[in-house]
């Protein structure tokens, strides 16, 4: 029998210690929020429908929702009674559905694929409630797993409704939990708050749905699966087993890199196999690196696609609709913005290329710029296939070098130049033989007098 699963994720924490405008699950790790995070993962288990929960006024939390997840339900929240009083929130989503639901916390990014199919094989098992357990260094706040001489799960226990015997419990509640109740709904509904911070728990389905005959099961996982990010040492955190985890998927599919603890990946990015990493590399969103592709220390790249056999580097930067060809070369303190490159260009030091295209086989040289922008509207440059520009040249925009062409040193270029040309912008340069010895005898001559 397969169930088809509803997610519910939990997102109307304030987060107030964030100390921040921006609503705490709306933080990013790996350049992406953690709400978005959570919503991947849901779609990634496999949720036929997902079910927000938010906080009145939080429109920005609903619109990033929406935006990673157009079919997502979101439902308010109007005051904060507790995670029993969230999840109730949903209960159109849930009353109308028939199968698996599976509760999300939105400030708890790192949860896995893996962590939800494993609870639903706990409710495959017959059970009609699970847990996601794990063990904290420190289970002080946590709510404590309880168990009967079986091993069984009897209830969830919050830290603060806890007796000391059962407070020495090192299991805990990561707050996910998986249902295959015929009746959530009902269930949710005899919640009460007789607790010590008088809130619906959501943990007290253990008990409600074992007292109709049902049975609960754990499941455990990693503490760094389940981490909750209420602060932002807690935000670095979540980034940095993030981080750790990208690399090591980029190693695993084939990638070098050199010094992997440097290296800074973001929630889309894509690489290539046997491409090489120097270190200290950033890449910021939306970046593709083909196979082959060497990019030396101090990279910093966002928004671009490197072909395959590129290299990059050291110190270049990459920005958003960089769109380099298979064998480019971008080296040191580089710059390219809004470029296509054709195969085999090179732009090897120094250069400024923004808003344009670069024909295959061309070259830029050292210094050169696309002064692309007037102060009111950016313009294009198009440098033509197997073009040589020289260096320390600006190529005042809007311009095209033709095909082949060539562009002296140090000129400043404001008209087209025509396929095969040469084009120069600068004075004759004259010479005077003899010159620098008259000088210095004359400049000697004067300081022995003074
Ligand atoms: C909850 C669990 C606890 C578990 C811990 C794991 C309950 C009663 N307790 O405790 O067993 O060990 O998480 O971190 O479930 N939320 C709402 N609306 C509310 C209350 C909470 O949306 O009215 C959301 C929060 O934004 C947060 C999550 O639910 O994302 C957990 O709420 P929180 O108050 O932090 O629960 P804990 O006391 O930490
Ligand atoms: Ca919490």
């Amino acid at each position: 029998m397969t169930h088809s699963l509803l997610t519910v994720v939990l997102a109307a924490g304030k987060g107030t210690r964030m100390k921040s405008a921006l609503p705490k699950v709306l933080h990013p790790v790996a350049g992406r929020p953690m709400l978005a995070h959570v919503l991947a993962l849901a779609k990634a288990a496999g949720a036929a429908r997902t079910a927000v929960v938010i906080g009145p006024g939080m429109d920005d939390v609903r619109k990033a929702a929406l935006k990673v997840m157009p079919d997502a339900e979101v439902f308010v929240q109007e005051q904060q009674l507790g995670t029993g009083d969230a999840v109730k929130a949903a209960l159109p989503a849930i009353a109308g559905h028939a199968g698996d639901v599976i509760v999300l916390y939105a400030d708890t990014p790192l949860t896995t694929v893996d962590n939800i199919a494993r609870l639903r094989a706990s409710l495959d098992g017959g059970n009609q409630v699970a847990v996601l357990g794990f063990e904290p260094d420190d289970p002080t706040g946590y709510g404590r797993l309880l168990t009967d001489a079986s091993g069984a799960l009897t209830a969830i226990r919050e830290d603060k409704d806890a007796s000391d015997a059962e407070r020495k419990v090192r299991l805990c509640n990561s707050g996910v939990l998986g249902f295959r109740v015929a009746d959530l709904a009902g269930v949710l509904g005899r919640l009460t708050n007789a607790n010590a911070k008088g809130e619906y728990y959501l943990t007290d389905t253990i008990e409600l749905i074992r007292a109709d005959g049902g049975r609960a099961g754990v499941v455990t996982c990693a503490a760094e699966d389940v981490l909750g990010v209420n602060s932002r040492d807690q935000l670095a955190e979540a980034e940095a087993i993030w981080q750790r985890r990208r690399r090591m998927e980029a190693m695993r599919e084939g990638a070098t890199l050199i010094a992997p603890e440097t290296v800074w990946f973001s929630h889309d990015t894509v690489i290539g196999r046997d491409v090489l990493v120097e270190p200290n590399v950033f890449f910021g969103p939306g970046v593709t690196v083909g196979d082959g592709v060497e990019i030396k220390a101090n990279c910093h790249i966002e928004g671009a696609a490197i072909g395959a056999g590129a290299r990059i580097g050291p110190f270049a930067r990459l920005r958003p609709g960089a769109a380099l060809g298979a064998d480019v070369h971008i080296g040191n303190f580089v710059e390219v913005k809004n470029v296509k490159m054709g195969d085999g260009a090179k732009a090897n030091h120094l250069a400024y290329l923004g808003d344009g295209s670069v024909g295959a086989k061309a070259n830029i040289g050292a210094g050169t710029i696309f002064c692309n922008y007037d102060g009111f509207f950016k313009h294009q440059t198009v440098v033509g296939e197997g073009a040589f520009v020289g260096s320390n040249s600006a190529l005042v925009a809007p311009v095209e070098i033709g095909a082949g062409a060539y562009v002296g040193s140090g000129s400043v270029i404001t008209k087209n130049v025509s396929a095969g040309a040469l084009a120069l912008e600068r004075s004759t340069q004259e010479e005077r033989p003899g010159w620098a010895e008259k000088f210095r005898q004359m400049m000697a001559r004067r300081k022995a007098k003074a």
